[in-house]
């Protein structure tokens, strides 16, 4: 989604601002901008397309200027052209705005603008604020933001500069991220931590609602009637090593080869093998509830669904409370039922998905207790949740989530041990399950080998147009997240079912041409995914199966084997889950897509 960069200080703002821009790219967008403060007024250049484009507009004009703002623009109002880009500007043309989010009721504002003689110049809604705020502007740029704000509905992360007022740039926020990094004699404003580790790893998050002023002489942060509030200097998480590709030829790539160490640090100091147990600190405050929780409700979206699934399971088996597993999106609006005794647990890589926001908002509002289980670090859903544990798998670059998904099922199966302990699970079994669990990083390094055979598979099936997964019980999650991946990189439709489905429609699809993955390692499921096998092969399809190493049987039925380390059934998606990412992954190079920044997607989903 859309992305914002602002800079005031000593150096020169435009390399600063497209170098930021840049490291927002993986986001995705469609046209960008640039605003500086310059010769006593606002200089501006926008495109359409990449920051490349954006970059040879970059004249002596712009050059040389301190103080600054950039902003990639995903199109929501209006189509992706240079008219509609950011930097939006007021009818006076001194004083601009970069905006992400939606103001809902932009509608009503431009009316009422156009009854005082203003008139818009594109189609989008960040315009009509850039022009409110203008209307309002009379010498303080911190009152008329404010002033703004205040009549408008819907979400923002905006930054806003005034030709005559050359040393100040005023930041604010309602539902969508917006961070100040505080460097030397400097400050970086920007609507993701990417674009500020470069300059210094000291920040503050802005809450909703809340506004920055930073000028040379330092910074003040107010709420929206201009009350004074106290904020703190946080330590950023991220270090630069994090955003480089480290050899890859793509963030993925870089990613699903990351996950032995990723979990390995997801996981370090909470299992305690020599006392058997979990330790969650981010729980402690709430521990007792949770312990006494009479049904979770796992709420999500895309992948992070999926690892919900997964929780679902792990948590019923191994804690007998009853979840479900509910879509983000679904579960804000339908008015859900939350009784007392009910935890709301919301799943997201980013923080920041504008559903899984709304849904924790929604748990919350109706007396649930209301956990994270979040990756980026002071993200919106981490902060207004009542307690949460971090996933610490570092940044995700890739639109497509792996290390992610991975990182949530750890802690989804920490904290399924966790609370299985403290119902019903015997020591020795909780121990067993454990060291299980502290040894997937081992399982998953093994697993990788793999990505040789995956690349083949891939390039043998590269011309399918569709494909479908099946798997049963807790391998079901995992034909849901191997058939996204594949989607979302490579555009190749496919279909994730729980196996038994398909005898109820989908076989009808089986043909030559359809390449099938079946998730089939041993366990309790085992015989009847193998019986899934035999019903593709009897129609014509084409099985490439995933499978326990030692499994022999198994390759006089299925055309490719994926074979997988041994691993107690319940954990079995953290290792099937990584040739699935393999083959997508392969899949999508070939067919020549770019699979760091799919087609039509945004690393976070930040708007409805
Ligand atoms: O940041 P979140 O985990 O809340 O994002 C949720 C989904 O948008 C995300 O998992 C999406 O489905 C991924 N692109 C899938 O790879």
């Amino acid at each position: 989604m859309c992305g914002i960069v602002a800079y005031l200080g000593t150096r020169e703002a435009p390399p600063i601002l497209i170098e930021g821009l840049k490291r927002l790219d993986y986001r995705g967008y469609d046209s960008a901008g640039v605003v500086v403060i310059k010769g006593g007024g606002l200089v501006v250049r926008r495109s359409v397309g990449r920051i490349a484009a954006l970059e040879e507009k970059l004249d002596a004009q712009i050059a040389g200027a301190r103080v600054g703002m950039a902003h990639t623009r995903w199109a929501t109002h209006g189509a992706p052209t240079e008219g509609n880009a950011h930097p939006h500007r007021d009818a006076s043309g001194r004083l601009a705005i970069v905006h992400n989010g939606i103001i809902e009721n932009y509608r009503v504002l431009k009316q009422y603008l156009e009854t005082q003689g203003i008139t818009m110049e594109s189609q989008t809604d960040t315009e009509v604020l850039a022009k409110l705020i203008g209307h309002f502007y009379e010498g303080n740029l911190e009152d008329a933001v404010r002033r703004a704000l205040r009549e408008s509905r819907g979400t923002f992360g905006i930054a806003a500069i005034h030709a005559d007022e050359p040393n100040k740039i005023v930041a604010a926020r309602r539902g969508s991220p917006l961070i100040v990094g505080v460097g030397d004699a400097e400050y970086i404003i920007a609507s993701d931590a990417a674009a500020i580790v470069q300059h210094t790893s000291q920040v503050i998050y802005l809450a909703d609602n809340e506004v920055a002023i930073v000028t040379p002489e330092g910074f003040k942060t107010t709420n929206l009637e201009a009350t004074p509030v106290d904020k703190h200097v946080d330590e950023l998480e991220y270090t630069l090593e994090q955003l480089e590709l480290g050899g890859h030829q793509h963030f993925m790539s870089k990613e699903i080869f990351e996950q032995p160490e990723s979990l390995r640090t997801c996981m370090r100091g909470r299992i305690d093998l020599d006392d058997s147990r979990v330790v969650l600190g981010g729980l402690t405050s709430v521990a007792r509830e949770l312990i006494n929780t009479k049904r979770i409700i796992l709420t999500a979206c895309g992948t992070a669904w999926h690892a919900g699934l997964v929780g679902e399971y792990l948590i019923e088996e191994l804690a007998r409370i009853p979840c479900e597993t509910e879509y983000a999106s679904e579960f804000r609006y339908r008015n859900p039922v939350i009784d007392f005794g009910t935890t709301v647990l919301a799943i997201s890589q980013s923080g920041e998905t504008i559903d899984t926001l709304a849904a924790s908002r929604e748990g919350r509002d109706k007396g649930a207790l209301v956990l994270g289980i979040v990756n980026a670090v002071g993200s919106t859903i981490a902060r207004e949740t009542d307690a949460g544990v971090y996933l610490h798998v570092g940044p995700e670059i890739g639109v497509a989530s792996t290390k992610a998904f991975t990182g949530q099922v750890a802690v989804l199966a920490m904290l399924a041990g966790f609370l299985g302990r403290r119902r019903h699970l015997s020591h020795e079994r909780l121990h067993e399950y454990l060291e299980a669990l502290a040894g997937i990083p081992e399982k998953i390094a093994h697993t990788l080998n793999l990505n040789n055979q995956c690349r083949h598979i891939a390039a043998d099936f590269v011309n399918s147009e569709n494909w479908l997964y099946l798997g049963r019980g807790i391998q079901y999650p995992v034909a849901l997240e191997g058939a996204l991946k594949l989607k979302e990189i490579s555009y190749i439709h496919a279909e994730g079912l729980p196996a038994a489905e398909m005898k109820h429609g989908p076989i009808a699809l089986i043909s030559e041409d359809m390449p099938v993955v079946v998730l089939a390692p041993r366990g309790h499921w085992y015989d009847k995914s193998v019986g899934n096998i035999e019903e593709v092969r009897s129609r014509g399809g084409r099985v490439i199966a995933v499978a326990t190493e030692g499994d022999t049987e198994i390759q006089h039925i299925a055309e490719h084997v994926l074979y997988v380390p041994d691993v107690p059934e319940l954990l079995g998606p953290l290792v099937t889950v990584i040739p699935l990412q393999m083959l997508a992954y392969h899949a999508a190079v070939l067919r020549g897509c770019d699979v760091d920044k799919p087609r039509n997607l945004a690393k976070a989903v930040t708007v409805e």
